[in-house]
């Protein structure tokens, strides 16, 4: 098996790509509902548009409820979508099942948050990894090529000598080894890109390190674009070459992860980086422009007009209340930008 991509293919090429992607979960009616004309449905996600190119990381930055997973199980074709397009190598793809779905998921993989709950607790390591082999027809022809390519893989996540886990249930594993092995199991399809879903929100901060470390040297020697989703902005720092900020399940900044984290624009983002502290930052926000609102997430049945954010922006002006803010260009670095009203240039509002 070839785990490496064609030579042919120039790095930074677009592989995965969503625009205007929006997902609306409707709501269960009841029977009152019924003589209602307006259906109730949770905006989960409006108007997204993420590029994955390859050896490169997108982080998805957010919190709890702000979309990130239904963006990354649209991009896995896992929901189908309420509206926008998401292209592989330029070209409009759609749920599909069969074959198509499958050729599909060779080259799109994701990763859950919970090793645990996605190996199969009465199989072996042995067996996940020949399944994912098998599936995407990277078994070999024979036994010896078979054997070769799961000790590859193992190799390939730094789980050696291969033959020390191969016939091991996930249970006698840790919880960073068999999160190796649930990245195992997505390299036996080959794929291009990778879709981590909090990949080691559930790990011990001692390890996890050490699975995003293997996840960078995955990048760069396969050349994978990778969608990296976490809560946690400051490892998008250390992690992603690319940071997009999520709220309510719109897109509210977006830029190289240098600058977004550094230099925030966005009052969430801000937000969200003081509630994480990092002694390197150069900004935060000042001692009155605390969190307005109560904290909480507005509802995503009824989203706030204009900024989804107003609630509880500190900066709110009367516009944000009303205007839903478009890309602003921040300025400071190449494609930072911020869906906010206070970098509205024409307004001299900064
Ligand atoms: N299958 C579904 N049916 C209905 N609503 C859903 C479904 N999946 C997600 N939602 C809703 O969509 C919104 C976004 O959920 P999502 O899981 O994408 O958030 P998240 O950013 O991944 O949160 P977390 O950080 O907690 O994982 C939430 O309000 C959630 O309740
Ligand atoms: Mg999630």
């Amino acid at each position: 098996m070839t785990l490496s991509p064609e030579a042919t293919a120039p790095a930074d090429e677009v592989v995965l790509e969503a625009i205007g992607l929006t997902k609306h979960f409707p709501v269960r009616r009841k029977l009152r509902d019924l003589f209602r004309r307006e259906h109730e449905a949770v905006h989960a996600v409006d108007d997204v548009h993420l590029t994955l190119r390859r050896g490169r990381v997108v982080a998805l930055v957010g919190e709890s409820g702000s979309g990130k997973s239904t963006v990354a199980r649209l991009l896995a074709q896992l929901h189908p979508r309420t509206g926008g397009d998401i292209r592989l190598h330029g070209e409009s793809t759609g749920v599909k099942r069969g074959r198509q779905f499958r050729a599909y998921v060779r080259r799109v993989q994701m990763i859950f948050q919970d090793p645990f709950a996605s190996l199969n607790p009465v199989h072996t390591i042995r067996y996940h990894l020949t399944r994912s082999l098998r599936i995407h027809g990277n078994a070999g022809k024979s036994a010896a090529e078979l054997e070769r390519a799961l000790a590859d893989l193992l190799t390939r996540v730094s789980l050696t000598p291969p033959e020390r886990y191969l016939d091991k249930f996930p249970h006698e594993l840790s919880g960073g080894q068999r999160q190796r092995v649930a990245i195992a199991r997505a390299l036996g399809a080959n794929p291009e890109a990778l879709l981590a879903d909090e990949p080691v929100s559930m790990l011990d901060v001692s390890i996890r390190l050490g699975v995003l470390n293997l996840l960078r040297d995955l990048k760069e020697r396969l050349d994978l674009a990778i969608l990296y989703i976490t809560h946690d902005i400051a490892s998008a720092r250390y992690f992603a070459d690319e940071t997009l900020v999520m709220y309510a399940g719109r897109m509210v900044e977006g830029g190289d992860s240098e600058s977004v984290t550094q230099s925030p624009a966005h009052p969430y983002t801000r937000l969200l980086i003081d509630s994480a502290p990092d002694p390197d930052r150069l900004h935060s926000l000042r001692p009155d422009a605390a969190d307005r609102g109560n904290g909480e997430p507005p509802s995503l049945i009824r989203p706030p007009a204009g900024c989804r954010f107003h609630p509880r922006c500190p900066a709110a002006m009367p516009r944000c209340t009303t205007d839903l803010p478009v890309r602003l260009e921040i300025g400071d670095a190449p494609g930072h930008w911020a869906a906010c009203w206070l970098y509205d240039r024409k307004e001299g509002t900064r």
